[in-house]
C-alpha cells in the first residue's frame, strides 16, 4: 500500500484509532510468539504451522500501521501490549492446543468486530489518505476473519467452562485494551 510520504498533523480521532490499531497488531505478533516459543518444547506440528502462518500476517499487518507512524503517537503502553500478547499466547499454549486455537477464535472474533467498527467511523471522517488507510484496513479485516474462522475450525471441541470464562476474560480484556490504547 502507498501513502503520501510526508508527516501530517492528523485530527485526534483518527490518531487514537491508529494508535489503537498499531497497538492492537503489536499485540497480535507477540501473542503467535508465545505459542511458537511454548511451542518449541511441545513440538506440536500443527500449531507451528498454525502460528507462523498467522504470525507472517500479523506481522504484515504492523509493518502497514509502522508505515503510518508519523501520523500518530505511538501508544506509550507498548510494551503493556506485547506483555499481555505474549503471556495471552504462551499460557494458552502451555494449557494445550484446544487453548492455543480457542485463544485466538476469541481475540479474532473481537478483533473483527473492532475493524468493522473502525472502517465504519473512519468512513464518515476526511484525512489525508483515506481511501488507502480505510481499504488497508479491510485487507487486515479479512485477514483476521480468515484466522477466526481458522481457529474455530481447528477446534477438536467444545470449549469447557473453564475455557469460557478464560475467553471471556480475553474479550473484556481486548475491550479495554482498545480504550486504554485510545487514549494513551
Ligand atoms: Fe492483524
Ligand atoms: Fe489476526
Amino acid at each position: 500500500m502507498q501513502f503520501t510520504k510526508k508527516a501530517t498533523v492528523t485530527a485526534p480521532a483518527i490518531c487514537a484509532e491508529l494508535r489503537a490499531s498499531h497497538a492492537g497488531e503489536t499485540g497480535a505478533v507477540w501473542i503467535y510468539k508465545g505459542i511458537l516459543l511454548v511451542n518449541r518444547f511441545k513440538r506440536d506440528s500443527d500449531i507451528e504451522t498454525f502460528a507462523k502462518h498467522h504470525l507472517a500476517t500479523e506481522k504484515e499487518h504492523l509493518s502497514q500501521f509502522e508505515n503510518l507512524i508519523d501520523r500518530f503517537r505511538v501508544s506509550a503502553l507498548l510494551f503493556i501490549w506485547i506483555l499481555a500478547g505474549f503471556t495471552m499466547g504462551a499460557l494458552s499454549a502451555v494449557l494445550g492446543k484446544n487453548w492455543v486455537y480457542y485463544t485466538i477464535y476469541k481475540v479474532e472474533s473481537f478483533v473483527d468486530v473492532h475493524y468493522q467498527q473502525q472502517i465504519s467511523d473512519l468512513s464518515k471522517l476526511d484525512f489525508l489518505d483515506k481511501a488507502e488507510i480505510i481499504s488497508m484496513m479491510k485487507v487486515c479485516n479479512a485477514d483476521e476473519q480468515a484466522h477466526r474462522d481458522e481457529a474455530l475450525n481447528a477446534m477438536t471441541g467444545k470449549p469447557n467452562l473453564i475455557m469460557r470464562m478464560w475467553g471471556k476474560l480475553v474479550g473484556s480484556g481486548s475491550h479495554c485494551a482498545v480504550i486504554v490504547a485510545k487514549l494513551l
